[in-house]
């Protein structure tokens, strides 16, 4: 027998395009299944002024194909140097939808990130004042903190104290991993909301590391304990308002990931509808996938809910996703769920 399930069309409120080449090879993917999504500014060089954003946002829509519908919310990249007037001259003409917050030499091209909050408080309190977002790498970049630790490091230390010092700040806590990142956002004073990913709702660490070592689940923030992936499914399938879909779907050709030194990243767009829907189901709760996937985000953003719908269908037969992804400079490798997908989305 074959179920189906209809849902409002999905957002994706993390999202890595890249640029050139590899822009051109992944945004069909996700205007496929999501109708908008927040556009990641750490290109080289990043997207920090609203004249970087306006460039980015049309070279987007000059690779989106033909018929295709798709909305790229726009970010700006904050540094120590980033102008508070640039910043809500941006928003107030409806460019960008919100600032992403990396610590420097937390990530993927995070070098031109902040160092000191301090340098960039005269931002933030625009920010809050004129009720523009922040979203956040939430990790510390202290190289004597364990790679596992840095997340619950940065909210202790720096986010706690943050919206404490500026509580009207709307804060995206985005790719949570831990249960302390869902217990964060659940008690938080100021304004936070949080995204989960796919994988790290999919996977856990034994997945990337034991029985050998599997580059393509390497991302940050790193995935954890099988623990702190039952506490982002627990979130994630609550219906609780304040979580929703970022699939940080963060393409790396695969020369890059399997390497001495290789690239963290997941690249998860084409088969994120498919994963979810199977979670949820196992979870006995795919009467909230839409509130993850399509209405919490707009809510939280304060935009309006996609009209249109998806339609998803489970059937007998696995998906089949192609493992890889072809671009002029290489391949790239589709996310690995573990496990075949019956949840097909209908075109
Ligand atoms: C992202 C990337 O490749 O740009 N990588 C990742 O592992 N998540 C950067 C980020 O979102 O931190
Ligand atoms: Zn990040
Ligand atoms: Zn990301």
């Amino acid at each position: 027998m074959t179920e189906r399930l209809t849902i409002r069309r999905p957002d994706d409120w993390h999202l890595h395009l890249r640029d050139g080449a590899m822009l051109r090879a992944v945004l069909p993917e996700t205007a496929r299944h999501f109708a908008r999504a927040i556009i990641m500014p750490n290109l080289v060089p990043p997207v920090v002024t609203g004249a970087d954003a306006t460039a980015y946002r049309d070279r987007i829509m000059a690779a989106l194909p033909e018929g295709m519908q798709f909305t790229p919310l726009m970010t700006l990249y904050l540094t120590e140097q980033t102008d508070p007037d640039d910043v809500a001259a941006a928003h107030a003409s409806g460019l960008i939808t919100a600032v992403k917050l990396y610590p420097a030499g937390a990530t993927t091209n995070s070098q031109s990130g902040v160092r000191n909050l301090d340098h960039v408080r005269p931002v933030l309190e625009r920010m809050a004042e004129i009720g523009l977002p922040l979203c956040i790498h939430g990790e510390v970049t202290d190289p004597a903190t364990d790679i596992f630790d840095r997340e619950e490091a940065f909210l202790n230390g720096v986010l706690r104290p943050l919206t404490q010092e500026i509580p009207d700040l709307k804060i995206t806590l985005e790719h949570i991993t831990t249960h302390h990142g869902i217990r964060f956002v659940r008690e938080a004073e100021g304004d936070v909301a949080g995204t989960i990913t796919t994988h790290h709702l999919m996977i856990n660490r034994n997945h990337m590391l034991a029985g050998g070592i599997r580059p393509h689940y390497y991302c940050l923030p790193i995935v954890k304990r099988a623990s702190h992936q039952r506490a982002l499914i627990a979130a994630a399938t609550s219906g609780d308002p304040r979580f929703f879909l970022g699939t940080d779907s963060a393409p790396h050709l695969d020369h890059a990931k399997i390497s001495e030194c290789g690239c963290a990243g997941v690249f998860s767009a084409p088969n994120t509808m498919s994963c979810l829907a199977q979670l949820f189901e196992e979870y006995e709760a795919l009467d909230k996938l839409e509130a993850f996937t399509s209405l919490n985000g707009p809510a939280r953003y304060g935009l309006p809910v996609n009209e249109e719908t998806i339609t998803l269908e489970k059937r007998d037969t696995p998906c089949n996703y192609p493992a890889k992804y072809h671009t002029p400079d290489g391949t790239l490798t589709l996310f690995d769920p573990t496990v075949p997908l019956y949840w097909h989305v209908l075109d």
